[in-house]
């Protein structure tokens, strides 16, 4: 039966009222049967009947009401208890409620509005929790530091980066001043200064702790309406970007001094020939042999610069081909036999399969063993031993320039493949070196994806090894 509560409780109220009139009529026949002896027209017997219909008429209404108004309630109060128990679970966060809706009425109207405001509801928080990790992802991906203030200068958040920036975890930070976190004077007046000029303040920050780091930092104050609630700080480190401005700068120094001085040679000895040695015959002779040395060695430093540069920015077009290796290490033997005799050295081959074969550009391969041939014939005294070798290791080919020579002390080993750096320079600078052989050297093998390392007895010879990748077997 689908009845309005209204109907309901109308239907309730008539039976009271139909019972409340029975209840009446049993007392007004109670009391005529107490009259009736003063109507003696009516037989005792017809009372007694009509007394009974009543009292019978009477217990069978208060029955019939009796449970239809339990029937009532509970149409009534179930659906209110089930609506109570579900916004009950609704306030634990439990969205699986699902209400019936099978009373059309108020109650019913009332448990599908409920339905309705817990989907709303369910949908809303949905979108909130999505938007909520988007923003998390996208704090923690971010590689620049993120710091968050209230506009009591605490911190309320911090993302990952900034974490590892001031070596503190989140949670450790959260709730501190910012400068308990941040330790910086520049910094703190940097976000002292946006919070009261209430615009964005940009400034570069060197941290010490917890490491040595250059960022920038920008403080911009929040907004909501028109108050200031808080302050964002991102951080970019610019460490990076300063240590390479640096080598710059210190590399075109470099550059300029191993410039100028072939030329403050050649300058010297033209004037001095300008100024008379030009008579002298001789002197002139030998004056013009030093002018013309030294052109060659300016003519060399710009090559292997360019060379470097074309390097250092990959333009380098390597010609990959698989070759032997064996015929390529003859030649460059051959090619440099006249110097090996006149430094009185012995050249030994010695590959570990006779047609061993690598992958790479063979110009530069030549470029690189000529390259550390040449400096072991430098630095090797008379009468000593080169060797060149080269072994299979799976994958890689594992190729060695050995020489007797003098040697590299150990604290110069990790930096001959530097620029420019020379255990003598004076010396170096004597037989013709220009400084950059060791760092073309590496650049052309990391080309190849290769690795290269030197190791160094002082006084008893030099190691200058390098790998590449082996040669496909010709099948
Ligand atoms: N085989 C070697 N024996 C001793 N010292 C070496 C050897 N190879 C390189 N070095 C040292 O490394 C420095 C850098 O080498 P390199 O870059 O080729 O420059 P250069 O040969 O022009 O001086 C050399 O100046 C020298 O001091
Ligand atoms: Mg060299």
């Amino acid at each position: 039966m689908r009845l309005s509560l209204r109907w309901k409780l109308t239907l309730s109220y008539l039976l009271v009222i139909s019972v409340l009139i029975l209840v009446l009529g049993g007392l007004l026949l109670h009391a005529w049967n107490v009259l009736g002896p003063m109507f003696p027209a009516v037989a005792p017997a017809v009372w007694r009947r009509l007394e009974l219909m009543l009292l019978t008429a009477v217990g069978l209404a208060v029955l019939v009401a009796f449970f239809l108004g339990v029937k009532l309630a509970s149409d009534i109060s179930n659906p209110l208890e089930e609506v109570t128990r579900a916004a009950r679970r609704l306030a634990q966060g439990d969205f699986s409620v699902h209400l019936r809706r099978e009373s059309r009425d108020e109650i019913g109207e009332l448990a599908a509005a409920f339905a309705h405001m817990s989907e709303t509801l369910k949908a809303k928080l949905e979108e909130i929790a999505a938007a909520k990790s988007r923003l998390e992802a996208v704090l923690r991906y971010t590689v620049s530091g993120l710091v968050l203030l209230d506009t009591r200068g605490r911190v309320m958040m911090m993302n990952p980066a900034a974490e590892k920036l001031f070596g503190l975890s989140a949670e450790a930070a959260v709730g501190r001043h910012h400068i308990e976190v941040i330790r910086d004077y520049h910094l703190s007046a940097a976000i002292g200064e946006a919070k009261e000029k209430r615009c964005v303040v940009s400034r570069e920050v060197n941290l010490l702790y917890p490491e040595e780091r250059t960022v920038q930092a920008y403080v911009a104050p929040v907004w909501e309406t028109d108050e200031i609630t808080g302050l964002i700080v991102v951080f970019h480190d610019i460490t990076e970007l300063r240590r390479l401005e640096r080598l710059r700068t210190e590399f075109v120094a470099s550059v300029s001094h191993e410039l100028r001085t072939p030329l403050t040679a050649i300058r010297g000895f033209s004037e001095t020939l300008l100024n008379g040695a030009l008579e002298d015959r001789a002197a002139a002779e030998h004056f013009l042999r030093i002018i013309d040395d030294e052109a060659r060695r300016l003519s060399a430093l710009i090559d292997d610069l360019l060379d470097l540069s074309r390097l250092e920015l990959k333009r380098a077009n390597l010609n990959i081909v698989t070759f032997a290796l064996g015929p390529l290490v003859e030649s460059i033997a051959t090619s440099l036999k006249p110097r090996l005799e006149k430094a009185e050295l012995r050249l030994e081959i010695a590959l570990s399969e006779p047609d061993l074969s690598v992958q790479g550009d063979k110009d530069r391969i030549r470029q690189v063993l000529l390259n550390l041939l040449d400096n072991s014939i430098k630095y090797t005294p008379p009468g000593g031993r080169i060797t060149v070798r080269a072994v299979r290791q799976g994958e890689t080919v594992q190729v060695e320039v050995e020489d007797t020579g003098r040697g590299i002390p150990p604290e110069d080993l990790g930096r001959i493949f530097e620029r420019f750096y020379r255990v003598d320079k004076a010396r170096s600078r004597g037989d013709g070196g220009t400084g950059l052989g060791l760092a073309i050297v590496k650049h052309i093998v990391e080309l190849h994806g290769g690795r290269v390392w030197a190791t160094s007895r002082l006084g008893k010879g030099t190691t200058i090894s390098f790998t590449l990748p082996a040669g496909k077997p010709l099948t």
